[in-house]
């Protein structure tokens, strides 16, 4: 068998893929790789790589700002497959944001469980947008077949230059974020009997937990490294790099199944809790 490739070079093959079935083909065989050389107790490089600031996205769909962006009508199968199409898009945006962690802060050195964290989230980005495109298709329509947001890369270009930022914002933030709102989503569904979407949904909650406690566990592992308070800081970069006050209802039992004290988002809210 031949020795893995350094996984930032892999990270940023991924980046530079732009349809998105092939981003996340390529995005799961070089998670399945990276697992099987350290499950063979291989000792995988972690090399260096510049990625682009922005990644690879396919023609479409077309990219408007979220005020252009038609409302979802949740009640109609037009409104579903609108929400379903949006998902797709935070989905795909996730695995580049993935692998754009990995690929972006390789120089900063990290035991080798930070990178094993991302190679899996990464993974399981790339599960989430086939089913969520599984589901569209199921319905006649397909990624790329309505608009979406364009500010998504946004958190991404704005802690370019910070991992702990960056950690604060993605995971801590905004992938809590989907914490908050995916149980709503699922109601959805369950009104509309759509078993496909129920189950796909339910997948992503599930696993999205994990991804944000991976966020919180290296936030942490670094604010002891340079021994630093990690919710001053927290409040600080995330005042800093996500200026818009957080907004409530948290869903605090899985932001605390994650590892996000409720002190960590609370004082970054635009309201007080009851
Ligand atoms: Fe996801
Ligand atoms: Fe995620």
């Amino acid at each position: 068998m031949s020795a893995l490739r350094p996984l930032a070079e892999l990270a940023l093959e991924v980046l530079t893929t732009a349809d998105g079935r092939a981003k996340t083909a390529l995005s799961r065989r070089h998670a399945a790789d990276w697992f099987a050389a350290r499950r063979a107790g291989e000792v995988p490089t972690i090399g260096t790589a510049n990625p682009p600031l922005r990644p690879a996205r396919p023609d479409k769909p077309e990219l408007l700002s979220p005020r252009d962006v038609p409302r979802r009508k949740p009640g109609t199968p037009e409104g579903r497959i609108a929400i379903l199409h949006a998902v797709a898009h935070i989905e795909l945006n996730a695995v580049d944001l993935h692998w754009d962690l990995i690929a972006r802060f390789s120089h900063v050195p990290m035991p080798i469980g930070f990178f094993d964290d991302w190679v899996k989230a990464a993974d399981e980005e790339s599960k989430h947008f086939n089913l969520m495109c599984d589901c569209l298709e199921a319905q006649g329509s397909h990624y790329g077949a309505m608009a979406a947001h364009a500010g998504m890369w946004r958190a991404a270009e704005d802690t370019a230059e910070d991992l702990m930022a960056r950690l604060a914002v993605v995971p801590m933030v905004l992938e809590a974020r989907g914490l908050d709102v995916t149980p709503g989503m699922i109601k959805i569904f369950q009104n509309a009997k759509d078993s496909q979407a129920i189950e796909a949904l339910e997948t992503i909650y599930a696993e999205e937990v994990g991804h944000v406690a991976y966020g919180s566990k290296w936030f942490h592992f670094l604010c002891g490294r340079q021994d630093t308070d990690p919710k001053d800081l927290f409040h600080e970069l995330v005042t800093r790099y996500f200026p818009s006050p957080l907004k409530p209802p948290f869903n605090d039992e899985k932001r605390a199944e994650a590892g996000i004290p409720l002190d960590f988002y609370w004082p970054l809210s635009e309201t007080t809790p009851k």
